[in-house]
C-alpha cells in the first residue's frame, strides 16, 4: 500500500514517524510520501494561495500547485484521489477496507478557507470527512485515514489485533484488563483468570454487547 499526502505543511506528519506506522514505514509495509505542495506552485513568490474571489474572510488554496502535485505523484491517475474536507462522507471502520482496496491513496489536504474548486472538479475522486465539525486543516484527517487503513495492510500487526476489535460486527470492545490483579480495591474478573477459553469467550461477548448497548446503541440497529 502506498500513500501520498499533498500538504503546505509537511512538518505536521511528524506522528507518522512514531510506533507502530513508524516501523511499518521503516520495514517497508507502506510506502508513506508526504508531499509538500508550495514545490510545485510556478508563482516566482512561492505564492499557494489567494483572496476569494466575491469577497469574504480567509485565503483560498490556487488550483495550479495542487494540480502539478496531484499530476506528478499519480502521472496515470491509478490512485484514489480523496479530498479531505468537512462537506465530505463520514469516515467510518468500513471506508478503511475500500481504502484497502487501493494500491495507492492520495490524500489532499486543504488549509485556510480550502481549495478551489476546480481542483475537485478536475482532480478529486471524492470528498471525505472525519465529522461534523471544523479543523484548520486537513492534516489531522489524513493522519487519521493513513493510520487507520495502514493498521490493516498486511504485517503491519499481529493478525490476532485486529480479531474482535471495536466495530467489528458491529460492536465494541469488551473491557481489557492486565496486572496487577488488584489496582485500588478493584479486581480482574475471575473469569479471565480462569484459563477456561469458552467461558472468556462467553464473558467477553456479554462485556461487548452491553458496552455497545449502553455506549453505541445506533450499531446495534446496523446504523
Ligand atoms: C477551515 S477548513 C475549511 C472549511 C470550509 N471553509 C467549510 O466551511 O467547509 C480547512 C481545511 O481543513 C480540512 N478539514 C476541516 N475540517 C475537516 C473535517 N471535519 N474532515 C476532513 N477535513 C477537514 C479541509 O481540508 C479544509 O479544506
Amino acid at each position: 500500500m502506498k500513500i501520498t499526502i499533498l500538504t503546505l505543511f509537511p512538518e505536521m506528519f511528524a506522528p507518522l514517524k512514531e510506533s507502530i506506522i513508524g516501523r511499518a514505514v521503516k520495514e517497508g509495509k507502506i510506502e508513506l510520501n508526504i508531499v509538500n505542495i508550495r514545490d510545485y506552485t510556478e508563482d516566482k513568490h512561492l505564492k499557494c494561495d489567494d483572496y476569494p474571489f466575491g469577497g469574504g474572510a480567509g485565503m483560498v488554496m490556487m488550483p495550479q500547485p495542487i494540480g502539478s502535485a496531484i499530476e506528478a505523484v499519480d502521472p496515470e491517475h491509478r490512485a484514489r484521489r480523496i479530498y479531505l474536507s468537512p462537506k465530505g462522507r463520514v469516515f467510518r471502520q468500513q471506508m478503511v477496507f475500500e481504502f484497502l482496496e487501493y494500491e495507492h491513496l492520495v490524500l489532499l489536504c486543504g488549509h485556510y478557507e480550502g481549495v478551489d474548486q476546480r481542483v475537485l472538479d478536475l482532480f478529486i475522486d471524492e470528498e471525505v470527512s472525519i465529522g461534523d465539525y471544523v479543523l484548520t486543516g486537513g492534516e489531522l484527517p489524513a493522519m487519521v485515514i493513513a493510520d487507520s487503513v495502514s493498521r490493516y495492510v498486511d504485517g503491519v500487526l499481529s493478525a490476532g489485533s485486529l480479531v474482535d476489535e471495536s466495530f467489528s460486527e458491529n460492536l465494541l470492545e469488551y473491557p481489557q484488563y492486565t496486572r496487577p490483579v488488584e489496582y485500588r480495591g478493584l479486581t480482574v474478573p475471575e473469569v479471565l483468570r480462569s484459563g477456561n477459553h469458552g467461558k472468556i469467550d462467553a464473558w467477553r461477548r456479554e462485556q461487548a454487547l452491553a458496552v455497545t448497548k449502553k455506549c453505541r446503541p445506533d450499531l446495534l440497529k446496523g446504523e
